[in-house]
């Protein structure tokens, strides 16, 4: 409890966790993207260090932006499927126009429960995308999201299939927890790739960097796709952040 009243008053304390805007320009974008904001949470980890109303600085900060769409790049729990529970109340107070869309991360598949996390988060109003895609229509065309299993726990990672739904001339949006996917996804027409999962390596430290997984950067350019990396919110091991600040990510395409 202490741990997580500490990482509360830390990281996700009014003023204490970054806001970060990435602009994404894109050649003909239909006019009813132009200026679509975008907010990306990631790596929540429910559990000793996060909990019930610890992320009500960091929502309320989110619904202030008045984003079009909100998603979550995974990693809503730690070592229990349970543990979304908690955070239920908190990300069903997210305000987006199009709603909230997630994937999971390698920990949501905790004791191969991953279907009871995403009923969870269908009760908040998160729609986990499970190798699918969903469009947004606008004005002149569409944003299409596509959301993939997770590389490293997911029984199956179909690229194929979550991209079955998209229609000629979508701006495509793909949504991929683990970062290392990216250089597979990036093609003409996919404008970004929003992962998580690295945390910025949440301990920042020259003699520590190697423990944590391969972070590639915050953004990265593939060709025509932008790779961008949350740092997320959450913590795992130690209820710390050093270098490496909580953040939401706000993209917007012009
Ligand atoms: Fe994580
Ligand atoms: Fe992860």
């Amino acid at each position: 409890m202490g741990g997580r009243r500490l990482y509360r008053l830390r990281h996700l304390a009014p003023g204490r966790f970054g806001l970060r805007t990435e602009r994404l320009s894109v050649p003909g974008l239909p006019a009813g993207l132009a200026g679509f904001r975008i907010v990306h949470l990631s790596d929540l980890h429910g559990g000793r260090f996060l909990g019930a109303g610890d992320l009500r600085a960091v929502i309320a900060a989110a619904n202030d932006l008045a984003p079009d769409l909100c998603v979550v790049t995974g990693d809503f729990v730690t070592h229990h499927h349970s543990e979304v529970l908690p955070l239920v109340d908190d990300l069903a107070a997210l305000r987006a126009a199009h709603g909230t869309l997630a994937v999971f991360g390698n920990h949501d598949y905790k004791e191969r429960a991953e279907a009871r996390v995403a009923e969870a988060l269908a009760g908040a109003g998160v729609r986990v995308l499970r190798n699918t895609c969903e469009r947004i229509e606008v004005e002149g065309g569409a944003l299409g999201v596509v959301g993939l299993e997770d590389l490293e726990e997911g029984r199956e990672v179909d690229l194929a299939g979550a991209r079955a739904g998209l229609c000629p001339g979508d701006v495509e949006l793909v949504l991929c927890h683990n970062p290392l996917g990216a250089p597979l996804l990036a093609r003409r027409g996919c404008i970004a790739v929003l992962s998580g999962h690295t945390h910025g390596t949440q301990i920042d430290l020259p003699f520590l960097r190697e423990l944590g997984p391969p972070h590639p950067g915050l953004r990265v350019e593939l060709g025509e796709t932008s790779l961008i990396v949350s740092r997320g919110l959450g913590a795992v091991g130690l209820p710390l952040r050093v270098g490496a600040p909580a953040e939401l990510v706000v993209l917007e395409l012009e």
